[in-house]
């Protein structure tokens, strides 16, 4: 084993939406080292499907989108963090669009879709179903543009370093070398913690490290019992625990329980388009009322054409377990998707301790209170400069 050490402006660990996000708006203020414990696109952001939540649309008001938030979030969102989130939404949006990313249109017009607990159409979508993809591959290229970024990918954080109370750094295994990297400000953008479940939507790497090392120094960890589980991913045989986007609902597909009857209507009055915690606990106690181990997602009343343009990642994986979303009933179950707690931070992402900053997933501002809103994860803001790690001394 090699030690060493070396020092920079802005450590960012992870390479999601968040890290990414954060190491684009720090790179004109200093050097940016971004680490990733897998290759630099492996992160939970490149799983999203079904889209980003944005008002828009328009039909909609930011308003509208703050209320559909916080009834969501069962009147725990911390109101001021879903504020920004939903007022500056749209303006993040529309930069991300200025940078290359490509939402899906209709004609000369933004293409919008409806998910579960939202009353307007304001999801954006990519390429049908591919939404975090593209997302992903606009913040890759546009981090990979200022000569300030550096990225060392399959590096693991082992612990952050702190002194006097103060987080100066973190500690990172990268091949057989244990490197001491020094910064003036720690970004953590580690994402989830799914794959504590043995049923999860996360990939391999969202195993809660960054909570960990984060709880290790001191920081404070709330809102760890908010875990959401999302309703729909593939029950199959030697088949992965793929993902069904909510957006399949959203188009119309409807659920079905073993014996092939529609039953959300008899738990909640918006049926299959209630909040992702109603409809994933009627599956369950269809699931528990019929001894059956899954219910069917059901979208065989759609035009085929439509749903294989719509959801062509979904039809593809799908068919290559022998299941044709167009003609056949997709076994489906709900799974650990999102947690809403994490690192607590203020709305500048700081948390309690000085120097360390936490955005994404790993972090609880509270803005998603105990059940987030379909499509409010991917959209991340910049920091102002006199805010957040670049005010860091
Ligand atoms: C989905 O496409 O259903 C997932 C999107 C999300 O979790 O917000």
């Amino acid at each position: 084993m090699n030690f060493s050490s070396e020092t920079v402006d802005f450590l960012v660990i992870g390479g999601g939406v968040a890290g990414l996000r954060a190491a684009i708006e720090l790179a004109p203020r200093g050097s940016v080292l971004v680490l990733t414990k897998d290759k630099a696109t492996e992160s939970t952001t490149g799983y999203a499907q079904g889209g980003v939540a944005v008002a828009l649309s328009d039909e909609d008001e930011v308003c509208i989108h703050y209320e559909d938030t916080v009834k969501a979030g069962d009147g725990l969102c911390n109101e001021e963090a879903v504020k920004v989130l939903v007022e500056e939404g749209p303006a993040c949006i529309l930069e991300l669009m200025s940078w290359g990313a490509d939402f899906d249109k209709e004609g000369s017009k933004l293409s919008f879709t409806i998910e579960a607990a939202h009353t307007r159409k304001r999801i954006l979508h990519s390429h049908g179903d591919s939404t975090g993809k593209e997302i992903e591959r606009v913040l890759i290229k546009k981090a990979r543009s200022f000569p300030s970024v550096r990225r060392y990918d399959f590096a693991f954080t082992l612990d952050l370093i702190t002194e006097d109370g103060r987080c100066i750094g973190a500690t990172v295994l990268r091949g057989d070398s244990i490197i001491n990297v020094f910064a003036r400000a720690v970004i953590l953008a580690t994402g989830g913690a799914g794959q504590l479940y043995s049923r999860t939507t996360n990939p391999v790497i969202s195993t809660g490290d960054g909570i960990a090392i984060a709880y290790r120094a001191g920081a404070l960890i709330v809102d760890m019992e908010f875990i959401q589980f999302h309703p729909t991913t593939l029950y199959s045989p030697g088949a992965p625990q793929f993902l069904l986007s909510e957006a399949m609902r959203g188009e119309g597909a409807v659920l079905r329980n073993i014996h092939g009857q529609r039953f959300m209507h008899h738990y909640h009055e918006m049926s299959e388009l209630a909040s992702r915690d109603t409809v994933a606990r009627a599956i369950v106690s269809e699931m528990v009322k019929t001894g059956a181990r899954h219910v069917y997602l059901d979208l065989r009343h759609l035009d085929r054409d439509f749903v294989k343009k719509r959801f062509p990642q979904i039809y593809t994986t799908c068919l290559q377990y022998d299941i044709d979303i167009t003609e056949d009933m997709i076994p489906v179950c709900p799974a650990a998707h999102y947690i809403m707690g994490g690192v607590s931070t203020d709305l500048a992402g700081e948390t309690g301790i000085k120097g360390l900053f936490a955005a994404g997933e790993v972090a609880c501002t509270g803005v998603h209170g105990a059940n987030r809103l379909a499509s409010n994860s991917l959209c991340w803001r910049g920091w102002s400069s006199a805010q957040g790690p670049a005010g860091v001394h």
